[in-house]
């Protein structure tokens, strides 16, 4: 599909909890994948933001749910991303449920939860069992699926009556029965390399399948932790606005400089 005309892409270099030039109500869809608590690669990122335990970290992300919830128009949908760890805390090893902590901070903050896709990557390779030999009852059940959790702000988007970029933004039946089922197999990861070794990039067919699911041609889809940009470059090429922020300088140079090729400005040199 050729870009609409008004599809632009906009990167800010900021935090995700202040949505620095995000207006409120000026956005239709947010599509994105916070740092995962828990998980070693984002113990930084956590500390920097002065979170070392598990409920202060959920704390921060919960400042960003909440600014997303303000940005958002009414019916507004947020699509998250996240996947729960497996890690040693005080009283041993356990289960960091990351994603009933993320359910709960945005209902906490006004969201309605939606049904939500599990993401189970296809992989040629054996299980990573966790546990010895075959004698129960010690081993882990293997955490092969991550979660892309749903919510709105509020009851159902209304559109003016025959809105023709409804009809643009049709689904084929074959597109609708594979997406709206609760198990995505069929989207493998990607290996995580170069910059995506750092910002745990998702594959382009998870944005381009939420971003198909649940907003118009002409909407505005934002990721306030826009990373390499994946969520941006997907919806520009399906005829959506998009808003990235990223705090970290090198990432948003990168969205900053591909982001001003895409949209056809002079490159600053
Ligand atoms: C899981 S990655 C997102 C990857 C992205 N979906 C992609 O495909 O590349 C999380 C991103 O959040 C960024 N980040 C961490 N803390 C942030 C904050 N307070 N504000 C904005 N971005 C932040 C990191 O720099 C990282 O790029």
């Amino acid at each position: 599909m050729d870009p609409v005309p008004s599809a632009t892409i906009r990167t800010v270099h900021g935090d995700a909890r202040e949505l620095p030039g995000v207006a409120p109500g000026s956005v239709e869809l947010i599509v994105t994948s916070p740092p995962y608590p828990m998980i070693p690669q984002w113990d930084e990122t956590f500390h920097r933001w002065g979170a070392t335990d598990y409920p202060s970290m959920h704390g921060r992300l919960g400042e960003v749910w909440a600014a997303c919830f303000r940005a958002l128009v009414p019916g507004g949908i947020l699509a998250v991303n996240v996947g729960d760890a497996l890690r040693s805390g005080p009283d041993g090893f356990r289960l960091w449920p990351n994603h009933v902590d993320v359910t709960r901070s945005c209902e906490t903050v006004g969201f309605r939860s939606l049904p939500y896709v599990l993401w189970k990557k296809p992989t040629n390779k054996p299980n990573a069992f966790l546990g010895s030999g075959f004698l129960p009852p010690n081993a882990y059940v293997t955490l092969d699926c991550e979660f892309v959790l749903l919510f709105r702000r509020g009851g159902l988007r209304r559109l003016p009556p025959k809105d023709p970029r409804r009809e643009r933004s049709r689904y084929t039946k074959a597109e609708r029965d594979r997406w709206f089922s609760q198990v995505w197999d069929d989207v493998p990861g990607i290996r995580q390399s170069g910059k995506g070794r750092r910002t745990g990039a998702f594959p382009p067919e998870i944005p381009r399948r939420l971003i198909r699911m649940f907003s118009l041609v002409g909407d505005t889809v934002l990721d306030p932790f826009a990373g390499t940009g994946t969520t941006l470059w997907v919806a520009h090429a399906l005829g959506r606005t998009s808003v990235g922020i990223d705090n970290d300088p090198e990432l948003s140079e990168a969205l900053a400089r591909e982001a001003a090729r895409l949209n056809g400005d002079r490159i600053p040199v």
